[in-house]
């Protein structure tokens, strides 16, 4: 069984009322937005990918030096308790878990990798791929939502548990949700279980900026792309031109904020909800947020969602931290 399904409507329309659902209330409200949870088509999905390439998206590649400059110590922090299920959350197309894999296997490691993504497409690839890389490493990929892949895990395998979450997805909380999310991810895991989790840091802001309003426009059509969504799968008629990308950081919060602006007074119609929503000029739509933090807010993260830290792996430039959770 390679390959778990859970919860899928087949046409797609469960996604497809709660796309619109939540498209209505966002631009209801007085400061509107927009989830960045809808980035994610085929299209946004591929703009990501084009991101992590930027010259000035240094987040994927400081994470990469991470683990392939410190795998051995990493392999080891996780594979040293014997069996486990390596459970991968947003595991795309695991180029970085890829080097975890090679070295875990190279040191014999025993346990089995169990990728999770919404994206059954995105499974299905990496499933047929690491047959090939890494016929060695045995492969359960998930296709559902983190919580509910966490769910069945819990119900099918009784293994000691290494969870992956990297890339940072953590940003992409506000503080109080990533509090929630981690303590969920906690109430799955047991004693000897581990957290290894992708965490940008607080650095010079103008670094941070450029990450996020890059020269060549890969991020701003990223972001024009959630409107052209709307437009494809709710009959909406945003014209793109009139709406600009705009990102800035806030230093106290930590806090990059990305926003779409209407660039003159406009009417948009969207015809799945039958309404027409008004933009003043320049009035914005928040986007996403993407949270940096300091070594000591992780800390604090950890223990109050009652994880400890057993180990952080940094980057040169100490840009980006993968640390090790453990639950005692
Ligand atoms: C997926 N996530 C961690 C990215 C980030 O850095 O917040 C998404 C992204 N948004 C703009 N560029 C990249």
């Amino acid at each position: 069984m390679p390959l778990v399904e859970l919860h899928k409507e087949p046409d797609g329309s469960d996604n497809k009322a709660a796309f619109a659902k939540d498209v209505n209330e966002g631009l209801s409200k007085k400061a509107k937005s927009l989830s960045s949870r809808y980035f994610y088509d085929s299209r946004g999905s591929q703009l990501f990918q084009d991101i992590m390439a930027l010259p000035e998206y240094y987040l994927t590649r400081c994470e990469f030096e991470v683990l392939t400059d410190q795998k051995e110590a990493i392999a080891t922090h996780v594979g040293a308790e014997g069996f486990f299920h390596l459970i991968d959350l947003g595991a795309g197309d695991a180029l970085k878990t890829k080097i975890l894999l090679r070295e875990l296997s190279e040191q014999q490691r025993s346990f089995d990798y169990v990728p999770v993504d919404i994206s059954g497409h995105a499974m299905q690839q990496l499933t047929q791929r690491l047959r090939q890389e890494l016929p060695q490493v045995q492969v359960q990929a998930v296709v559902g939502e983190y919580f509910k892949a966490l769910e069945w895990l819990q119900e099918n395998k009784s293994e000691r548990k290494v969870v992956l979450f990297l890339g940072s997805n953590i940003g992409n909380f506000n503080p109080d949700e990533s509090l929630a999310f981690l303590k969920v991810i906690r109430s799955y895991l047991g004693s000897g279980d581990k957290l290894l989790m992708g965490m940008d840091l607080r650095k010079e802001p103008k670094t941070i900026l450029r990450a996020y309003d890059d020269a060549s426009g890969v991020t701003a059509a990223f972001n024009l792309n959630l409107l052209r969504r709307i437009n494809e799968e709710l009959g909406g008629n945003f014209d793109l031109q009139q709406f600009s990308h705009y990102a800035s950081y806030d230093p106290q919060a930590g806090a990059m904020r990305s926003y779409l602006l209407s660039r003159r007074k406009q009417e948009v119609h969207i015809e799945a909800l039958n309404k027409k929503f008004t933009f003043g000029a320049w009035e914005a739509i928040h986007t996403e947020n993407s949270h940096k933090y300091s070594l000591e807010q992780a800390r604090e993260l950890g223990q109050a969602t009652n994880f400890s830290i057993e180990s952080v792996f940094l980057d040169k430039n100490e840009y980006f931290a993968d640390i090790l959770f453990a639950v005692d």
